[in-house]
């Protein structure tokens, strides 16, 4: 039995529908079974954080999502243990690199301490290190659904977004295949994206024309960015900054694990075309 945390999110529900196709036993964890919409082939459990041991009653495999574990993500990879879990695949960050560590950012303390906390619960384990989410740009969508100006910070901050279901296609072959206990994988997608180029990729997907207007830095609020949480937002406006003019890292290791390369800004953009309608 595989345990996804997070099941709803951008990663964990294109995670849990891989897995279910590949007739895998999975355990969904949301904290509301009614809400989540998840595939019937999954056993969707209430995330009651209180009851880890029940969350992790039968499983062998756990897919760590440590904003949904949150401050009782250690009681989770002890009942984890307890269970007989063998190996834990954790969403961490690109923001965790080895030479080149910003270790005051609060993104980076918030994952290298769970980093740690898995490290040290003795299980197998592997760190997947995505770099920068497509799906960030659903920031944009009460914006792109109420006209054809976008206003937000950076224009020219530069990135390489990548895939949701291209994480989750990698996050599936490192709890189902074997191979990668103690790896870390780097995750991007596969080409430079301005934040103007993001927007005129999806007003390309929706058949508008769409324009950015830049407005400075201090004059965002948390609700231009509602995936961050609020005491990470200058953390990240700090790390969006840093991307300004600078051609960003790209690995190839989607296509390494999965065998299909990552899929671009614009294939992306196409595949969320409702989110920006509604
Ligand atoms: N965005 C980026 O560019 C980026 C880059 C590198 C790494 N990351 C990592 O990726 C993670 C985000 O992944 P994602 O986009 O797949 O997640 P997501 O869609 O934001 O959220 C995943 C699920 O977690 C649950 N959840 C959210 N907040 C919670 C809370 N306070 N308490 C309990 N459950 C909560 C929710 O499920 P229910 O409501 O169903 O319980 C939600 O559907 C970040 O946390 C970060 O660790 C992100």
């Amino acid at each position: 039995m595989i345990v996804v945390t997070g099941a709803t999110g951008n990663v964990g529900r294109a995670l849990v529908e891989r897995l279910v196709a590949e007739d895998q036993p999975v355990r969904a964890l949301t904290r509301d079974p009614g809400r989540a919409t998840l595939p019937s082939g999954a056993e969707v459990t209430r995330l009651e954080l209180d009851r880890p041991a029940h969350l992790l009653d039968g499983a062998t495999k756990l897919f760590l999502h440590i904003q949904a574990t949150g401050d009782r993500t250690g009681d989770v990879l002890d009942a984890a243990r307890a269970a007989g879990v063998r190996h834990v695949v954790m969403l961490s960050s690109g923001i965790i690199n080895e030479g080149a560590d910003d270790e005051a950012h609060p993104i980076h303390i918030w994952h290298a301490t769970a980093e740690q906390q898995v490290r040290d619960s003795g299980l197998e384990w592997t760190f997947l290190r995505p770099i920068s989410f497509a799906a960030n740009a659903l920031q944009w969508a009460p914006q792109i659904s109420a006209g054809d100006t976008v206003h937000g910070p950076f224009a020219e901050a530069c990135t390489a977004p990548i895939h949701e279901d291209d994480i989750a296609a990698v996050a599936a072959r490192a709890l189902i295949d074997d191979g990668h206990s103690g790896a870390v994988h780097r995750l991007t997608g596969p080409e430079p994206v301005t934040t103007t180029e993001q927007i005129t990729t999806i007003g390309h997907a929706l058949g508008r024309d769409l324009r950015f207007i830049e407005v400075p830095p201090d004059q965002v609020g948390p609700g231009l960015f509602p995936h961050v949480p609020p005491s990470m937002l200058q953390g990240v406006l700090k790390s969006f900054a840093a991307t300004v003019g600078v051609r960003p890292e790209i690995t190839t290791t989607v296509e390494a694990i999965t065998g299909a390369p990552a899929r671009t800004f614009g294939e992306w953009a196409k595949d969320h075309r409702a989110e920006f309608r509604s």
